[in-house]
């Protein structure tokens, strides 16, 4: 044994301990969710997501810039038609939830910077991501709509797409319409290992897009697998994808570790509604500081390789200074 070795002399005291740390998390690095409805001046709680709301597009439009000014650049946008049917047709419409609402926003604030969610779930009567037929998920007709759901939300300002169906071949196929209709510089940012997850339970509520039947283990990945997130994440990438994403989180830090080993592109971190409500609910029970909660939450997955994180959180981080 060495005794001269002492780790603990780099850790005497805060200035030193700020110069030594490995991981700065940063709020620039944050994206704030979005979950926008139909009507004119509504504002509905989620019960299970304390703080964030489910907001029509003026009042959209009025915290994003809002929140823009604070300092929160980047967006991610979730709609919720109150019309749904078989065929999702309100995902791709022109005149759909959000292509309104990106419409508006970046008409108002050109600067920022707005991710679109690319799925089906939340406009198909079933709430699965993709057509059914005889109660099968549909890979190759889904395709399709896919692409035209994207291309609509960057006809409508979208600066990223985010395809989060995991239908095989979605990334090939949105990067196709993109670049046939004249967008090409826009980068695709593909939920490449997302999990079928219990820590979605929340959103599916924000998002009324829990499935009418069955569950989405036939095409969200199983929680036990790590090395075929890694095939995932590389077949995303040979089909065009720019980013990638790992979801959730938390329990997945050693699957951000892996892509991260892996590969060069920038990965974005889902830290997901699951992850928000459980230190939401222990806050609010006094089990635990919520702000030391969230820094030491959000640090981890960057220390774990992601380069940016989508967060519910980042309101509260941003609005109170907490990073
Ligand atoms: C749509 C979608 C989901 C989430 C993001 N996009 C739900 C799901 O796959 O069931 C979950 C986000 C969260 O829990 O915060 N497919």
């Amino acid at each position: 044994m060495n005794e001269n070795i002492k780790p603990r002399r780099v850790r005497s005291i805060p200035a030193l301990r700020d110069l030594t740390a490995e991981t700065i998390a940063i709020s620039k690095k944050l994206i704030m969710p979005h979950f926008v409805i139909e009507g004119e001046n509504v504002r509905q709680d989620i019960s299970s997501m304390p703080g964030i709301q489910r907001v029509s597009i003026d009042n959209f439009i009025r915290d994003a810039i809002n929140d823009f000014t604070l300092g929160i650049k980047s967006i991610i946008v979730f709609g919720i038609p109150s019309i749904k049917d078989e065929k999702a047709s309100g995902a791709y419409d022109e005149k759909g939830i959000v292509q309104r609402a990106v419409r508006a926003l970046k008409n108002e604030c050109p600067d920022i910077c707005i991710i679109t969610d690319v799925c089906l779930c939340e406009y198909t009567s079933h709430g699965h991501c993709g057509i059914v037929t005889n109660g099968k998920i549909e890979n190759e007709p889904t395709l399709e709509l896919l692409a035209r759901t994207a291309l609509s939300h960057v006809a409508a300002g979208a600066d990223v797409v985010a395809p989060s169906d995991m239908m095989d071949g979605r990334v090939f196929a949105i990067r196709a319409a993109l670049d046939h209709n004249g967008f090409s510089h826009i980068p695709i940012l593909s939920y490449a290992a997302k999990y079928a997850s219990s820590f979605y339970g929340p959103f599916r509520e924000a998002a009324e897009s829990a499935p009418a039947f069955g569950d989405r283990s036939s095409y969200q990945m199983d929680f036990r697998n790590a090395r075929e997130a890694l095939r995932e994440v590389l077949l995303d990438i040979d089909e065009g994808a720019d980013m990638v994403m790992v979801k959730p989180a938390l329990a997945y830090l050693d699957i951000i570790q892996r892509v991260r080993s892996l590969v060069d592109v920038p990965i974005c971190a889902y830290n997901v509604s699951g992850e928000y409500s459980m230190v939401k609910a222990a806050a609010s029970l006094q089990f635990g500081d919520e702000r030391k909660l969230v820094v030491e939450i959000l640090t981890a997955i960057f220390r774990a390789g992601a380069d940016f994180i989508i967060s519910y959180h980042t309101r509260d981080i941003v609005k109170n200074g907490w990073l």
